[in-house]
């Protein structure tokens, strides 16, 4: 392979540690996906979806993006919770955000990095709107760590406002969405206590995790 070799080279090694463990591994995964879970999550090489949750694939159905941002006009994002509700219908969203987001951290600050500074003017609204629960007399990385946590709770409240989630869920389907948070320090997911399966259970859980914010 003429350009990035070592990449070809470990793919060829990974299909056969996959195949060594199970010869129908992809002739299976190539009929079907039918995966139980979406995850929303930040585009962070160091958060990947599938080996922090030791999911294989066909698992986790993904979408990330810059700061786990979920828009109320992204065609992008609203499009694959779409075909991942409906057509694949998974029975979770998960939404994950991470401690020492870089794009958090760009909002919380004003740092100007470019371009990105427009997408990430979306967080920078959270920051506005909590702006009592990020204090200046915090210490500044407590404050971006709390940004962090909010940050993932008011994209669960947008992915439960969406007319995705909502239909589903006046449909009577059993779909539960998820906030989470994942500390690149020690590997681990904490669940931010979140999570609703019903639009009547919307206020209350956004009222109870903003109480119990980390
Ligand atoms: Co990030």
């Amino acid at each position: 392979m003429r350009y990035l070799p070592q990449l070809f080279e470990n793919n060829r090694a990974w299909v056969e540690k996959m195949t060594g463990q199970d010869p129908d591994f992809f002739r299976r995964l190539a009929a079907v996906q039918s995966p139980q879970y979406l995850w929303i999550g930040c585009s962070d090489s160091r958060v990947p979806a599938n080996q922090i949750t030791g999911l294989q694939p066909g698992e986790v159905f993904v979408h990330r993006n810059v700061a786990n941002a979920v828009i109320h006009t992204d065609l992008n994002c609203l499009s694959v919770m779409q075909f991942a509700v409906d057509v694949l219908e998974v029975s979770h969203v998960i939404v994950c955000g991470h401690y020492g987001c870089g794009g958090v951290k760009a909002a919380l600050t004003g740092e100007r990095l470019g371009l990105i500074d427009n997408w990430l003017h979306h967080i920078k609204d959270v920051r506005d709107k909590h702006s009592e629960l990020l204090g200046p007399d915090m210490h500044m990385t407590a404050r971006w760590e709390r940004l962090c946590a909010l940050n993932v709770i008011e994209q669960v409240m947008h992915v439960t406002q969406t007319t995705i989630v909502r239909d589903a869920w006046s449909r009577g389907r059993n779909l539960m969405i998820h906030g989470w948070i994942y500390r690149l320090s020690d590997g681990k997911l904490n669940d931010l206590g979140v999570s609703v399966v019903g639009s009547s259970e919307v206020e209350s859980a956004y009222t109870k995790a903003l109480a119990g914010l980390p």
